[in-house]
């Protein structure tokens, strides 16, 4: 068992992938390796021996206090925590399914606000244009412990397990709306997909791609972003209303 480095409670990292809070161990559902195989640049990875294995684990609607569910309930937001294996998925490292948010209105879809617990993430955000895979921009954020991260509205999103031990990130989200994978699996994964040592490969089935930009820009968190929200839930009301989000997290640049 491994201690999470985090102020909301005390977090255990445990065998396979599991976790414990506060002494009790977290209800997750898993991520296999077939699930991923639409989105992989090479599917054929994916053989019967090796498609049960478990990518990563979702634990969703975390609360380290019961008494803190009714402030996540009456803000519509949630608290989730990922743990993600470090492998390499023949030439990627491991990562998310990837998807897209609903508009929450007219022009804007849903963000999301991820903080990395343990480990280092990559992650890659891109901003679809129409249903036929045009993307205007495609982002690559990095982000090590305590490191916070805003999807912002209109950017699909993929996380990278780019470290050398299991990934373990916290997100906030609004439950308002359930994420869309269709895009990623229509056009197997993102425009480019991250190989190991951080060598970008373009995804033929994108017209067109923009050139990756890197951003190093980081949403500020005072403590945790549960303990922030647990502390000041209206200065998270940007999570079901975009237009709250300040300008120069609206293009994650
Ligand atoms: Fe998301």
């Amino acid at each position: 068992m491994q201690l999470i480095n985090c102020p909301f409670g005390k977090l255990k990292l445990g065998e396979d992938l599991g976790l414990f809070l506060n002494g009790t161990p977290l209800k997750g559902e898993p991520r296999l390796l077939r699930d991923l195989k639409p989105v992989l640049r090479n599917p054929g990875f994916v053989t019967d021996q090796n498609a049960g294995k478990v990518l990563y684990m979702m634990y969703r609607s975390v609360v380290a206090e019961p008494t803190h569910s009714k402030t996540f309930r009456m803000h519509s937001v949630r608290f989730d925590l990922t743990v993600m294996d470090s492998c390499l998925l023949d030439r990627e490292p491991n990562k998310t399914l990837g998807h897209v948010h609903p508009e929450a209105m007219p022009g804007l879809s849903y963000p999301e606000l991820y903080q990395v617990l343990h480990g280092r993430a990559t992650y890659l955000l891109q901003r679809i244009q129409d249903g036929r895979g045009r993307v205007s921009d495609f982002l690559i954020v990095e982000a090590g412990p305590g490191d916070a991260v805003l999807i912002p509205p209109n950017y699909g999103h993929v996380t990278v397990n780019v470290g050398e031990s299991p990934l373990v990130m916290a997100n906030l989200v609004s439950t308002r709306f359930s994420s869309n994978y269709g895009p990623y699996k229509d056009l197997r994964g993102a425009s480019y997909y991250l190989l190991e040592g951080g060598v970008l490969e373009p995804n033929p089935n994108y017209p067109d791609p923009p050139k990756p930009v890197r951003s190093n820009l980081k949403y500020p968190v005072s403590k945790d972003i549960y303990t922030d929200f647990i502390c000041c839930p209206k200065s998270y009301s940007f999570l079901n209303d975009p237009t709250r989000i300040g300008v120069r997290y609206c293009r994650g640049q």
